[in-house]
């Protein structure tokens, strides 16, 4: 991997050894993508201040995240299909996360289940989950989580109607794989992923299969998350949701200071700024954004992570200085794992916490509680809300 310098490097790889659909459904963001390409455009128009003459030699990146140690602010976010992207995806993911000092959150549609990867690593891990019609179940995958020891669930709030990606129709993205003469083509050129899915524990959705009603008779990812997301998510099932896990909650998809505001008393111990990475609401704000009027408006009343475009050392450390505690990562580590799987998600956090570091020195700061907007030349998206509550910045240990 001596020629990997970056995670477009990965990227460029993961394109080569990935078969089209599924390289298109990671990189894809919905309708026009408009949000998606702002995710990464008011990113890099953020400017970090050059400074000098600062010894910075001992540098830290490590932090706590709702109470647990992260050797850099990253989150492996939770990625849908990730075991079809390599074999075996989430349990690769999970354990280069362990090797790492991070956490990897596994999603309720992925392709190894919550006990297939609880057994196949030796520490928790997060899971992810989504509201769905049939309550029941939802209790149960919940209960699964607890019981496989998962340190923290988190609950995607922003996918209560299933926003269109038009490459997934147009690919016929299915799981497992249609069989159509296209795919077999473009399969047969990537005998590595072949073999590795081939190999894998599952070829569907693991935690799904056998327990959903429906499941068999649909053909299409889209058709059968429409059947099952849940419009009528409310506050109120917040509620629920809190007495049945016993670990840290987390609500993922906040992007608006209001509905900030209701989540930071709902009992939830972080939120996370996301717009899903431009795969919901097009044309909403870039995540980036809404991060620092979130972070203003809940003050430490609940932490505030974030995601949406993150593929540097330097993103993360401009999210930290906008109030976020740390960056969820998608498709950075998605397309390691494409590329060279286990040893592919580990290169993208070792490339992000390396740059991260450098960025910090030239900074000028030494550690991630230094980090404020104090490192941005005129911080930007700032503009105070109409009911802001504290202008304190945030407090970090
Ligand atoms: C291929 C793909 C699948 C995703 N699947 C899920 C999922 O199952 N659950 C979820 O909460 N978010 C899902 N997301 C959103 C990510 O968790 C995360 O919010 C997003 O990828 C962050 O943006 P980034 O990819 O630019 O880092 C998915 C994103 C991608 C790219």
């Amino acid at each position: 991997m001596k020629n990997i310098t970056c995670i477009e490097d990965l990227h460029q790889v993961a394109r080569r050894k990935v078969p089209r659909a599924f390289y298109d459904y990671a990189e894809a963001g919905s309708y026009t993508e408009s949000t998606l390409r702002a995710n990464r455009a008011d990113i890099e128009a953020i400017k970090l201040r050059q400074r000098v003459m600062i010894d910075v030699d001992n540098r830290d990146t490590s932090t706590t995240i709702v109470g647990q140690k992260f050797s850099v602010p990253l989150v492996l976010s939770p990625i849908g299909l990730l075991g079809m992207q390599r074999g075996d995806g989430e349990i690769l993911a999970c354990r280069a996360a362990h090797e790492a000092g991070i956490q990897f959150t596994l999603s309720t549609m992925s392709i190894c289940s919550i006990e297939d990867v609880a057994a196949a690593v030796e520490k928790p891990f997060w899971f992810q989950a989504y509201v769905i019609r049939d309550r029941g179940f939802m209790k149960e995958l919940i209960l699964r989580a607890a019981a496989a020891k998962c340190s923290a669930l988190v609950l995607t709030v922003d996918l209560q109607i299933l926003g269109q990606r038009h490459n997934d129709i147009k690919n016929g993205m299915t799981v497992p794989p249609e069989i159509r003469l296209k795919n077999v083509i473009d399969i047969a050129t990537k005998p590595a992923w072949a073999l590795s899915v081939l190999r894998g524990k599952r070829k569907t959705f693991g935690n799904l299969a056998g327990h959903v009603k429906g499941m068999e008779n649909v053909n299409s990812l889209s058709q059968w998350t429409a059947q099952q997301f849940d419009p009528t998510l409310n506050w109120k099932d917040i509620e629920w949701v809190r007495s049945l896990f016993p670990g840290k909650l987390i609500l993922k998809g906040i992007m608006d200071v209001e509905d900030a505001r209701i989540a930071a008393k709902s009992g939830a111990d972080a939120l996370v700024v996301s717009n899903h990475g431009g795969r919901q609401l097009d044309g909403a704000a870039s995540s980036i954004s809404m991060l620092p009027k979130i972070a203003d408006a809940v003050g430490d009343d609940i932490e505030v992570l974030f995601d949406g475009g993150v593929r540097t050392g330097m993103d993360v450390e401009r999210a930290i200085a906008l109030g976020a505690r740390g960056c969820f990562i998608g498709r950075s580590y998605v397309w390691g794992l494409g590329a060279y799987g286990q040893a592919g998600v580990c290169k993208a956090v070792d490339i992000m916490q390396k740059e991260l570091s450098v960025s910090m020195a030239l900074t000028g700061v030494s550690s991630i509680p230094e980090i404020g907007p104090n490192v941005l030349v005129d911080p930007p998206f700032t503009q105070k809300s109409p009911r802001k509550k504290s202008a304190k910045p945030k407090k970090r240990s």
